[in-house]
């Protein structure tokens, strides 16, 4: 991995010049140093001015860009600007196109309006990115390299003749022969046998429900077909250029189809984009879980937020402004959670175009605005956050996250819509950011060892050495929590017999014979005072301790909660959707079972967080309420410089960040 990290926290924004007139890009520069901008990624959708025609490149605007960006001493995150092909790509190709599973063409006017399976995009994307890596490898000012942007946003699936080609090729890579891909794809089912790799497609808009496993094998395929891009053009710029480079994730905004987990080896630096959800009454919360999930992926270490927004976006129903104090919450709370860089899209509003009612660094009222000053001030703030830069996160707690288990778990023609992968996951993650404790979100192969506490929510599909894996974590002392769905199905999506939940069965000393889901609407009670909705199942403890039943609904008396005591630790399995004052009770328990307790106790709706090098900590202390809290900390808070001891007050929606002295040892020392 080469070293992306400069002297502190990078602070910067897209930066697309290309949209102004020359005059203001002098500006942009000035402002840029007022704030503090030391980080800026240009040159991302700039395809069709860089490559005029096919072949002919013109590179003597964006030379005067970056040396203009150099002299002001901002550094450059340079895109190698394949994220949107020019307009005469699809004129001159047509068959570049991407298609929907019913065949409508998805034509330019927008982007990413290619196939990703195209060998005629790709060959055209790798000549653009010789071209750019060639021209400046060695500029001074060029300190990471951006491949595409967002890498299947839009076109994550096509159903084109070439992309069905290429799915056939992944395929028999995948199974070498059409006998193991019909037992795989389960086609003794309604007559789908096939005997000729010819006849088999994506699953293309079908009368009825598609092969499930043909589906599952697509999101697969797709998704690889994304990172074949990126391993393509980081396999040239690794060759030409002496960077990192990286590209831009989509974590934890809902974005279900690229299997992030899987890419993490293909970057230098694992670099993430965030949007709150307007809609949301706690947009920190998800906003946490995605951070989490970030580094989760990863491995721990720390990462670069590529793109959030200074206050509202566009492409929202309702786009909420953000309100005074909110966006420096929310960076600093990324910080918190192991970013060491913050950017944002954009640095200057746009005059024109599909995103010109996006906030920016700039907004369209120019720098005399809310905005901007607290552009400048967060520029103060990462600036004297310098010496945070390369710690980690502590977290004793991690949360198990599979996309393919996502992809099984929301396929059709499944017991019960109201069951969805994500569901469990931030109700779980939402109970412990109520509590105070920091998880690491990370894939079910990912080393266990040192958490005490590990969640599997919805866990659907699941390979057999990660059900093992978390039996070895429970023998072994820990503490698992598995919820309801999970361990149904092998990585075929084949059903594992015996009884529901297949995979975890004896690890929680449970057996289902029969799922029981709920009407829309309908509630059911637990002995112990609990309500749930959505799911409920007809369960035998078969060796498990019964810790709730129901009361009512369709199995009165039927266990829904139980533990499984297994070598050193315990095994909980959670039957039914429990609504969130069960859930922060379950997780109130769990906490106390394993003694995981949060840094320092803070007020309801105050975020902490630490974060520790070999020989120092760090608390970030995030006040999401309308009081000021009081924490029992003691050392320097860096953004004030101020010392405190033993008490530090953090007024209402303020952030602090407490460089503690003395550290406190790790909980796990
Ligand atoms: C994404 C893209 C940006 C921009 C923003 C708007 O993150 O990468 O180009 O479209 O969304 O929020």
């Amino acid at each position: 991995m080469r070293n992306w990290h400069g002297e502190g926290i990078w602070y910067g924004a897209d930066y697309n010049p290309e949209q102004w007139p020359e005059q203001t890009w002098a500006e942009d520069v000035e402002l840029m140093r007022r704030a503090g901008v030391n980080l800026v990624s240009v040159g991302i959708f700039s395809w069709a001015l860089l490559e005029p025609t096919p072949g002919r490149y013109v590179f003597d605007w964006l030379d005067r860009a970056i040396d203009l960006l150099h002299d002001g001493g901002i550094s450059v995150d340079l895109a190698t600007a394949t994220a949107s092909p020019p307009p005469w790509l699809a004129h001159r190709h047509p068959e570049t196109l991407p298609r929907r599973a019913d065949g409508t063409v998805l034509w330019p006017g927008g982007r990413q309006a290619y196939c990703p399976s195209s060998p005629v995009f790709r060959d055209h994307s790798l000549a653009l990115v010789e071209a750019v890596a060639r021209r400046y490898a060695r500029h001074a000012a060029v300190v990471l390299w951006h491949v595409s942007n967002e890498l299947g946003c839009h076109n994550v699936h096509c159903y084109c003749d070439v992309s069905a080609e290429a799915f056939r090729r992944w395929l028999r890579e995948r199974y070498g022969d059409l006998d193991s891909l019909n037992a795989a794809w389960g086609t003794a089912f309604w007559s789908q046998r096939y005997h000729d790799w010819a006849e088999i497609n994506p699953p293309r808009t079908a009368p009825t429900f598609a092969n499930p496993t043909q589906q599952l094998d697509f999101l697969r395929f797709s998704s690889d077909e994304q990172r074949a891009q990126l391993r393509a053009e980081r396999e040239l710029l690794n060759r030409l250029v002496p960077q990192p480079v990286t590209t831009n994730f989509m974590i934890g905004t809902g974005i279900k189809y690229l299997d992030y987990h899987s890419w993490a080896s293909d970057v230098d630096v694992v670099a993430n984009d965030h949007y709150l959800t307007a809609a949301d009454p706690q947009p920190q919360v998800n906003l946490a879980l995605a951070a989490d999930h970030t580094r989760g992926v990863a491995g721990g270490a720390p990462w670069l937020l590529m793109e959030h927004s200074t206050s509202a976006v566009n492409w929202q129903p309702r786009n909420v402004a953000k309100t005074p104090g909110q966006m420096r919450r929310n960076s600093l709370a990324h910080v918190a959670r192991g970013a060491d860089g913050v950017l944002f899209f954009q640095w200057r509003a746009s005059r024109a175009g599909a995103e010109k009612f996006h906030s920016a660094l700039v907004p369209h009222a120019g720098p005399d605005t809310k905005v901007f000053r607290e552009v400048c001030r967060l520029g103060a703030d990462l600036r004297a956050l310098a010496e945070v830069r390369g710690s980690r996160v502590d977290a004793d707690v991690a949360i198990l996250f599979d996309y393919e288990a996502w992809w099984g778990a929301e396929l059709d023609s499944h017991p019960s819509v109201d069951v969805t992968y994500t569901d469990r996951l931030s109700a779980l993650h939402a109970a412990l950011w109520r509590a105070g404790i920091t998880a690491d979100v990370v894939h079910p192969s990912a080393d266990l060892s040192r958490y005490r506490l590990v969640l599997a929510p919805t866990l659907y599909l699941v390979r057999d050495a990660d059900a093992d894996a978390l039996r070895r974590f429970v023998e072994a002392g820990g503490t698992a929590v598995v919820t309801y769905f999970s361990g149904i199905v092998d990585e075929h999506d084949h059903i594992r017999l015996g009884g529901y939940p297949g995979a975890f069965r004896d690890l929680l000393g449970v057996r289902v014979e029969e799922f029981f889901p709920l009407r829309d609407g309908e509630t059911v009670s637990l002995d112990d005072g609990a309500r749930a909705d959505v799911w409920t199942e007809w369960l035998h403890a078969e060796g498990a301790e019964v810790l709730a039943a129901y009361t009512d609904g369709p199995l009165p008396g039927v266990p829904a909660l139980t533990r499984n005591a297994v070598g050193a630790g315990a095994a909980w399995y959670v039957g039914t959707r429990l609504d969130d004052d069960a859930t922060d009770r379950l997780v109130a328990r769990l906490l106390a079972e394993t003694g995981v307790r949060p840094p320092v106790s803070a007020p309801a709706g105050v975020e902490v967080v630490r974060r520790r090098s070999a020989d120092r900590s760090w608390l970030f202390v995030v006040n999401h309420t309308t009081e000021p809290a009081r924490l029992a900390v003691s050392g320097v808070e860096l953004l004030g410089g101020a010392r405190c001891d033993g008490e530090l007050e953090v007024p209402a929606g303020e952030v602090a960040v407490v460089r503690e002295e003395p550290a406190p040892v790790p909980a796990t020392a």
